[in-house]
């Protein structure tokens, strides 16, 4: 009779410290948003059709890769504003970010392959809409000229005020932002002082209307600023840009992240340091190993050349050879049906396919095959009277080497980024 009082409360201690340990360890997961999707607050408002949302992300894809491109050239990059100042080519993916004390809520764009952060600020000139006013945050700071900070962010310069600025060109635009330090929210987690460009002035049309949130590996990258918080592991699931109800999210840290997933070694170019290289062995269309030069897959950190998974870029692009081989096992697979174009794209169907008919696709990386499910390669019009293959040849008006996995192809999928353990793992997860 005496015990049961005894081991009541000691269960409840027992039941109570698992609770709040189980609280302070919840995973740091952060919505993500399509900026097309309905629920996104950054829609455009005229409500394009599907054809020229499609149109609209190919030249998007475009300018991004042509951005992509002069990033991994070998010469000193210079990016040419070829895609003309009227197209937005920021990246397609949005998460809520709250800066400041109180808290200023801000839908950033996020980058995998980019270092920076920058929002837009109080007097911006060019910017879309200000977001952030710094005077209203108790916590904000400039950053002074002498501190390391200063020395790790591209285009350092000094403002007579003795505070440090940062000159760069990002996509079509230029940007000029003042190095600042405030606190960082995301999801649960403050991050204290943490390191970031204020939009002074932007020219062109990349600079994305709410900030960017760079995921690459950089100095001065999200990762690298909350390495003892996050240990450069994070995970996202994207959903499909058509989706109204979706569970996509950003996790950032080991915690919560999949432990049974195929992976395959990430590489590194020292010259791009932030870029996610992989290695591409071989393609297959159906059964098929489709006879690809290896070539066309090879790694070469002078070139630039290589295979890069992005989150900005919407439809994956692969070197000509590649994209040739892997169409015309394709279209020989459809049984050689009369073939249209969309755009850019080259292997479109007018006919209501037989999706039984429709070859699988399978990325094979060093150790890893990935099999994509149709709706990672196939876009069918609203009315399923087009159907597509949602890849392209790399633009040929100017000279790419790098084969891009876009984001369409990772939609629905978990991939995790485990940078201490060099490697990316590739899960089929429903997000959308
Ligand atoms: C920043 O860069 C742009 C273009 O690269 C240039 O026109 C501008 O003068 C630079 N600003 C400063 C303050 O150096
Ligand atoms: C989204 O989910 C809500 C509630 O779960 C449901 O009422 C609504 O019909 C769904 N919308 C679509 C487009 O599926
Ligand atoms: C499709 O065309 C190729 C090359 O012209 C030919 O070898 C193949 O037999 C054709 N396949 C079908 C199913 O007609
Ligand atoms: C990937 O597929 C190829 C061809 O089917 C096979 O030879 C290879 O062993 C597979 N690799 C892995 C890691 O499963």
């Amino acid at each position: 009779m005496k015990t049961l009082p005894l081991l009541l409360p000691s269960l409840y201690i027992l039941l109570s410290l698992t609770l709040s340990h189980g609280l302070t360890k919840k995973p740091t997961d952060l919505e993500v948003f399509h900026m097309y999707s309905p629920s996104s607050p950054l829609r455009p408002r005229n409500n394009p059709s599907w054809e020229d949302t499609v149109l609209q992300m190919q030249t998007k894809d475009k300018a991004r890769l042509q951005f992509l491109t002069s990033l991994v050239a070998a010469k000193k990059s210079s990016v040419p504003i070829g895609y003309g100042k009227n197209i937005v080519q920021s990246p397609t993916y949005i998460v809520k970010a709250v800066f400041g004390t109180p808290g200023q809520t801000l839908l950033m764009a996020l980058d995998n392959s980019n270092d920076n952060a920058f929002i837009p600020c109080t007097d911006c000139v060019g910017c879309s809409t200000t977001v952030f006013a710094p005077t209203k945050s108790s916590t904000y700071k400039k950053v002074p000229c002498g501190a390391p900070q200063c020395a790790q962010v591209p285009g350092p310069l000094c403002s007579l005020d003795k505070t440090c600025a940062s000159n760069f060109t990002y996509g079509s635009s230029s940007v000029q932002t003042r190095v600042s330090q405030d606190t960082l929210q995301l999801a649960q987690d403050p991050v204290p002082t943490f390191t970031f460009g204020c939009i002074e002035k932007t020219t062109g049309g990349s600079t994305p209307p709410q900030g960017l949130l760079g995921l690459g590996r950089g100095p001065l990258s999200l990762l690298s600023q909350t390495y003892n918080l996050y240990k450069s592991t994070f995970s996202y699931c994207l959903p499909n840009f058509k989706s109204t109800n979706f569970t996509g999210s950003l996790r950032l840290g080991p915690l919560g992240q999949p432990v049974n997933i195929k992976t395959t070694p990430l590489l590194r170019n020292p010259r791009r340091s932030s870029l996610y290289y992989v290695k591409v062995v071989g393609i297959k269309v159906g059964s098929k190993v489709v006879d690809i030069p290896p070539s066309a897959f090879a790694f070469d950190p002078n070139s630039g050349a290589g295979t890069i998974f992005d989150s900005g870029t919407s439809f994956t692009s692969l070197v000509k050879p590649a994209y040739i081989g892997v169409r015309d096992e394709f279209r020989k697979r459809m049984g050689n049906a009369t073939v249209t174009t969309l755009g850019g794209f080259d292997t479109c169907y007018n006919v209501p396919v037989i999706i039984k008919a429709i070859p699988s696709i399978t990325f094979m990386f060093d150790g890893m095959n990935v099999t994509l499910p149709q709706d990672n390669f196939l876009i069918h019009s609203s009315f399923g009277s087009t159907t597509c293959l949602a890849m392209a040849a790399a633009p040929d008006n100017f000279n790419s080497v790098l084969n891009v996995i876009a984001n369409m192809q990772q939609q629905n999928h978990r991939i995790f980024y485990d940078i201490p353990n060099s490697r990316i793992g590739v899960s089929r997860q429903m997000c959308s």
